[in-house]
C-alpha cells in the first residue's frame, strides 16, 4: 500500500537543513523501497530480455543513477542499455520502437524534458516503465508501468535519499530475471546497516571540509561502478557550495584533465576493491606524482588505499554490486559540510530549482 505523504511530516527533526536530514533517512529511504517493492509485487508485466534494448532517460541526479543502473541490468539481464539526457533524447533521432523498452527516471515526477521525452517514445511504440518518488505525478500515470521509490518527501533542493532509492528500484528490476535473484536481494537487504555505518564518518567528513572548503577546482574520479559516483559526487559540490567540480572516468583522465592537476588541485577518487581496484590506484600514483592532493574513499581496513592517499575515508566492505549505495554517502556529506561551513543556504541553493517544469 502506498501512503502519500505531505509536507507536516517532512519536518527538520533536529537537523540543520533538509539536506543533512534526508542524508541520515537513506537508510530508511533505501530499505523502504525495497521492502514496497517486494511487498507490493510492484514486478513489471513484461520481461526486460524482450526487448532489443533498454534506453533510460532522465535528468540530473537521476541521470547519474541511471547510469549505474545500466551496468546493472548489462549484468544481471543481459540487455544493452543506453542512459540518455532527457533533453537530449527530445531532439535527438535515436530510433526507438516496439522492441525497445524506455525506463524514466524522476523524482518529482514532473520534470518536463523527461516526462515530453518518455511521451514521444510511447507514441512511437515503446514500452515504457517509469521509476518515480512523487506517487500519482504525471510521469506515473503517463507511463505504462511505475515501480515507486519509497523515500518520502524530499525538501532539500540537491537530491540525496531519493538517488540511493533510485538505485535500489534500479537493483530490484535488473534482478527481476537473474536465476539468483532471491540470494541478489537478500545482499541487498544488507545496504541499508552499511549505510548506517557510513554515516558514522561524518564527523571525520566535517573535519575534511575545514581544509578544503576554500578550494576553488575540484576533480572526482572513478570507473565502472563507481564513475557515475564521480558525477554525482561533482553535482552535489557544485549546487550547493558553488565550488567547480568536475567528475571524469578516471580511465579518461589522461586524456585531458591531468593537464589541470597541481599541488592546489584536490582530487577526489573512488576505489573500492572491485574489478577495477588496481586500474583506480595507478589513477591515484599519476595524480601524486603531478602533487595532486588525493582525497581516497574505499573500504575500510584498506591500508594500501589509505597509505597513497592524502585523505581517507573508509566505507564498510560490501560486494562489488553495491558499492555505489556506500561510496555516494561521503561525497554527499563533503559537499554538505562544506556549503553549511560556507553560510550558504544548502536546501535552497540559489538559481536551482527542485522540480524543472520548464525546458
Ligand atoms: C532538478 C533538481 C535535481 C534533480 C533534477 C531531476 O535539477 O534540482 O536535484 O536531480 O531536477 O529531477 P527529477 O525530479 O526528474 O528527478
Amino acid at each position: 500500500v502506498i501512503v502519500p505523504w505531505d509536507i507536516i511530516s517532512a519536518e527538520k527533526s533536529g537537523f540543520k537543513h533538509f539536506m543533512l536530514k534526508e542524508i541520515y533517512e537513506q537508510p530508511k529511504a533505501v530499505g523502504d523501497t525495497i521492502r514496497g517493492l517486494m511487498s507490493s509485487g510492484e514486478e513489471p508485466p513484461f520481461s526486460l530480455k524482450s526487448f532489443r534494448r533498454i534506453l533510460i532517460i532522465a535528468c540530473g541526479t537521476s541521470y547519474h543513477a541511471g547510469l549505474v543502473g545500466k551496468f546493472w541490468i548489462e549484468k544481471l539481464a543481459g540487455v544493452p542499455t543506453e542512459v540518455v539526457y532527457a533533453s537530449e533524447f527530445r531532439y535527438g533521432d535515436f530510433p526507438v520502437g516496439e522492441e525497445d523498452l524506455i525506463i524514466g527516471v524522476s523524482q518529482s515526477g514532473e520534470t518536463i524534458d523527461t516526462k515530453f521525452a518518455v511521451n514521444f517514445a510511447r507514441e512511437r511504440g515503446a514500452r515504457t516503465l517509469s521509476i518515480v518518488n512523487v506517487v500519482g505525478s504525471s510521469i506515473d500515470r503517463e507511463s505504462d508501468y511505475t515501480l515507486h521509490t519509497h523515500a518520502g518527501p524530499e525538501i532539500g533542493v540537491a537530491a540525496t535519499k531519493t538517488f540511493t532509492a533510485q538505485l535500489a528500484a534500479l537493483y530490484f528490476l535488473a534482478s527481476t530475471e537473474h536465476p539468483d535473484r532471491y540470494k541478489l536481494l537478500e545482499e541487498l537487504f544488507k545496504v541499508p546497516a552499511r549505510i548506517e555505518r557510513t554515516l558514522e564518518k561524518s564527523e571525520a567528513i566535517e573535519k575534511l571540509a575545514d581544509r578544503y572548503m576554500n578550494r576553488r577546482d575540484f576533480l572526482y574520479l572513478g570507473r565502472y561502478l563507481s564513475y557515475p559516483i564521480a558525477l554525482e559526487g561533482a553535482l552535489k559540490l557544485k549546487e550547493i557550495s558553488y565550488i567547480h567540480a568536475e567528475g571524469y572516468p578516471a580511465g579518461e583522465m589522461k586524456h585531458g584533465p591531468i593537464a589541470l592537476i597541481d599541488e592546489k588541485m584536490p582530487v577526489v577518487v573512488l576505489a573500492p576493491q572491485d574489478r577495477v581496484y588496481d586500474k583506480t590506484l595507478a589513477n591515484i600514483e599519476e595524480v601524486k606524482t603531478r602533487k595532486g592532493k588525493v582525497i581516497g574513499v574505499g573500504f575500510e581496513g584498506d591500508d594500501k588505499l589509505e597509505k597513497l592517499c592524502n585523505e581517507f575515508i573508509g566505507v564498510p566492505p560490501i560486494e562489488e554490486d553495491f558499492t555505489p549505495f556506500l561510496t555516494v554517502v561521503p561525497l554527499q556529506l563533503l559537499a554538505y559540510h562544506i556549503a553549511s561551513k560556507l553560510g550558504l543556504d544548502v536546501d535552497q541553493p540559489r538559481n536551482l530549482a527542485k522540480t524543472v517544469t520548464v525546458e
